[in-house]
């Protein structure tokens, strides 16, 4: 069995750290959901895995490597525009042959547990699985609708009236009859070749296809509020470690990871919370479900349910920073230059919410 990863796409809802980076090397709990993505295939035994990357491949390419820190061989599957999932399968087909594989989304980010249920699916006589979780707001995903004895009816990519709650996560497995099926499809109203019509078009053809409802967290990171979701839940299930340094007049508090080579100095750290290797934490506050990358400076400052990339600096902030996620090499600070006012240079599509 082989792994795919789609790693392409726009990015468009997570902007501006989609115009100069790739959203599935975004760190939830200071790991890309990228990794976690490998990671879980890896632990299903799978290591022969494809990675689908668009316009952010050079990026993708330098974090992931040949694959072999995660244990596995990774083959890098060049798209040439985001025509849609079902596209992005239909152009592996060399690479997977008429194998069985499992397909993740490479910024869907999702509870322990299903490693198992891609083992299942390898000894089984399915055509395909696909994996469905409740949600409150079905109008934004692929939704199933169900016949009485569980069997699929129909699937619908972000119906207006929903059938179900049941969305689709980001994780399918097929075997060599979607080839067939994504053949048969035409774009969707939206120009995209559509996994859910290439599913669809298995049901219809008297294929099995076997759902199963996930009964963990699931979150799709496709925005900021998600990303801080799956910070928050990740976080929560991670214990405490400390491979840096704490001096006497810090406090720490709850489930704490602080990274090698971290420094704590006259702050309190409340949990659960993770500082990265080489970030220096100076007279400040970091509260509960907040992530802070390699090498950053926080000083004479407070921060909370945030996550913050790599070498940015947050310096003698006025007000608590809350619900924010912080871009690679940024710098925030008070300034004692004269006119006393708010000095921005942000990219295109940023926000700001200020006091
Ligand atoms: P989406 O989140 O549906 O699309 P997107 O990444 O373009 O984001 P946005 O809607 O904010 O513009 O994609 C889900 C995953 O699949 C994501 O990891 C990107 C990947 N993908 C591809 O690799 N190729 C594609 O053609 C598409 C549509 C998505």
């Amino acid at each position: 069995m082989k792994g795919l990863i789609l790693s392409g796409g726009n990015g468009t809802r997570l902007r501006p750290i989609t115009y100069t980076s790739a959203k599935q090397l975004v760190p939830v709990a200071n790991k890309p959901v990228l990794f976690r993505v490998i990671e879980t295939i890896r632990d299903a035994g799978i290591v022969d895995i494809g990675i689908i990357v668009g316009n952010t491949a050079a990026e993708v390419m330098a974090a992931v490597g040949d694959g072999s820190k995660f244990g596995v061989k990774i083959t890098y599957i060049q798209q040439d525009a985001p025509s849609g999932l079902a596209h992005a399968v239909k152009i592996a087909h060399p690479f997977i042959g008429d194998e069985k594989f499992v397909m993740f989304l490479g910024d869907n980010c999702i509870q322990g547990g299903i490693s198992g249920l891609i083992k299942q699916f390898q000894d089984s006589t399915y055509n395909a699985q696909i994996v469905l979780k409740e949600v409150p707001n079905p109008r934004s995903f692929g939704v199933a609708e169900l016949n009485p004895n569980g069997s699929i009816l129909r699937l619908v990519e972000k119906p207006k009236e929903p059938k179900s709650n049941l969305a689709l996560v980001g994780i399918y497995m097929f075997d060599s009859s979607i080839w067939h099926a994504i053949d048969s499809i035409k774009p969707s109203a939206r120009g995209e070749l559509e996994i859910t019509d290439a599913i669809q078009a298995l049901v219809d053809t008297g294929k099995t296809v076997f759902p199963y409802v996930h009964r963990g967290w699931w979150i799709d990171t496709g925005k900021k509020d998600d990303m801080l979701e799956a910070n928050r839940l990740v976080l929560d299930e991670m214990g405490e470690q400390n491979n840096g340094s704490i001096d006497a007049a810090s406090h720490i508090i709850g489930k704490v990871i602080i990274e090698d080579g971290a420094e704590v100095i006259n702050s309190t750290i409340r949990g659960p919370a993770i500082i990265g290797k080489g970030t220096r934490i100076i007279n400040s506050y970091v509260g509960p479900f907040t992530s802070i990358y390699h090498h950053c400076t926080i000083q004479n400052s407070e921060i909370e349910h945030s996550i913050v990339l790599e070498d940015c600096t947050i310096n003698d902030l006025p007000g608590r920073l809350c619900d924010s996620l912080i871009g690679r090499s940024v710098v925030v600070s008070r300034s004692s230059a004269r006119p006393s006012a708010y000095r921005l240079v942000l990219g295109d599509h940023s926000h700001v919410d200020v006091l």
